[in-house]
């Protein structure tokens, strides 16, 4: 546990402290070595880039998560404003002395606050990156940091997950439709009980780039995350036949992925994008996830299952849980 509450000042250092850095074994866990062989994506070379106004969005958002579990997203419908000023806070935080971002570090099981990414426990090194966890009202948390300050950011994060929330029900309404299920077992989505959290996340200029790692190889336990990200390279995708295919910033468009349970409520026809991020010498590079999921006490199983199920069912809460201890064994732990 102490893992956890050591300082998170490493961005000022001169050179890589032990402590951060990945050696090649950690690699081999990166799965890099696939030769490339023809599948029928061969001609592409990143994931497929959508625009939500097109009236055949649906179809293609569905290709893609079959395909890569994820797709770049323009017109989307989110102020620009909104994302820039979400950034900018995100800049502001980061920013301040360390001694202040620890007034809101996240307690040892807690799922909120300032700290490291939450996948930590699970790796060998430290990654180079920090991380602010909102679940709801920021405010808890945003009070310790700016005693008198707080209330600019609390409400552009709230309107932030107000518009991240209604995009993510749109993508979801059109895969449980692509997944032919049955109004009944739609109800839930665009109900206020739906599980969202934000993540804004840094990943300081890193002086030994090759040698570091900004967030280790990992799917995430969402329906689907969607991102913004800075004009900085680092987010990579996995892609068998192809490896590490870097996800380029785009002006004016997120990336949406999907996360494990949507992989899950699909029977696996959509795939859950292993991804991870890897850091530059000299720039500094932001990003803000939004992560949808079902109510928390909402039956995850195999929905409308042509073939045999490959889940058994789970709450959300429950599979929550699970990812929390096991990790990289969650979904074979729920395999039928
Ligand atoms: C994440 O995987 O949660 C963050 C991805 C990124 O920073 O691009
Ligand atoms: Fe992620």
């Amino acid at each position: 546990h102490l893992r956890h509450i050591i300082p998170l000042d490493f961005s000022s250092l001169p050179s890589l402290p032990d402590s951060h850095a990945w050696s090649l074994s950690n690699d081999d866990y990166n799965n890099n070595t696939f030769p490339f062989n023809d599948d029928d994506d061969a001609s592409s070379s990143s994931i497929p880039m959508i625009d939500l106004m097109d009236p055949n969005a649906m179809h293609l958002i569905g290709h893609a998560c079959e395909t890569w579990g994820a797709f770049q997203l323009k017109n989307h419908g989110i102020p620009f404003g909104l994302i820039e000023g979400v950034e900018q806070e995100a800049k502001n935080l980061f920013s301040l002395p360390t001694q202040q971002k620890l007034k809101a570090l996240r307690s040892p099981g807690a799922a909120t606050g300032y700290g490291r990414a939450q996948i930590s426990p699970f790796f060998p090194s430290f990654m180079w990156h920090e991380g602010f966890t909102i679940i709801g009202s920021p405010s808890h948390h945003a009070k310790k940091i700016w005693p008198t300050d707080f209330q600019h950011f609390c409400d552009l994060i709230e309107k932030y997950e107000k518009q991240m929330k209604i995009l993510a029900e749109r993508l979801t309404k059109m895969a449980l439709e692509l997944l032919e299920i049955s109004e009944e077992k739609r109800k839930w989505v665009g109900g206020n009980n739906i599980s969202g959290a934000v993540q804004l996340n840094f990943y300081p200029s890193c002086p030994e780039p090759k040698r570091a790692m900004g967030l280790a190889p990992h799917t995430d336990t969402s329906l689907f995350t969607i991102l913004h990200q800075t004009q900085t390279t680092g987010l990579q995708i996995f892609k068998e036949g192809k490896g590490w295919v870097p996800v380029h910033p785009n002006p004016n468009t997120l990336v949406v992925n999907t996360g494990d349970l949507l992989h899950i409520m699909s029977n696996a026809r959509f795939r859950c994008a292993l991804h991870r991020v890897t850091v530059n010498r000299s720039r500094k590079r932001y990003s803000v996830a939004y992560f949808y999921s079902p109510p928390i006490d909402y039956v995850l199983s195999p929905l409308n299952v042509h073939s045999a199920a490959r889940f058994r069912a789970v709450t959300v809460k429950e599979y929550f849980s699970i990812k929390a201890k096991k990790f990289g064994e969650a979904l074979s732990l729920i395999s039928t």
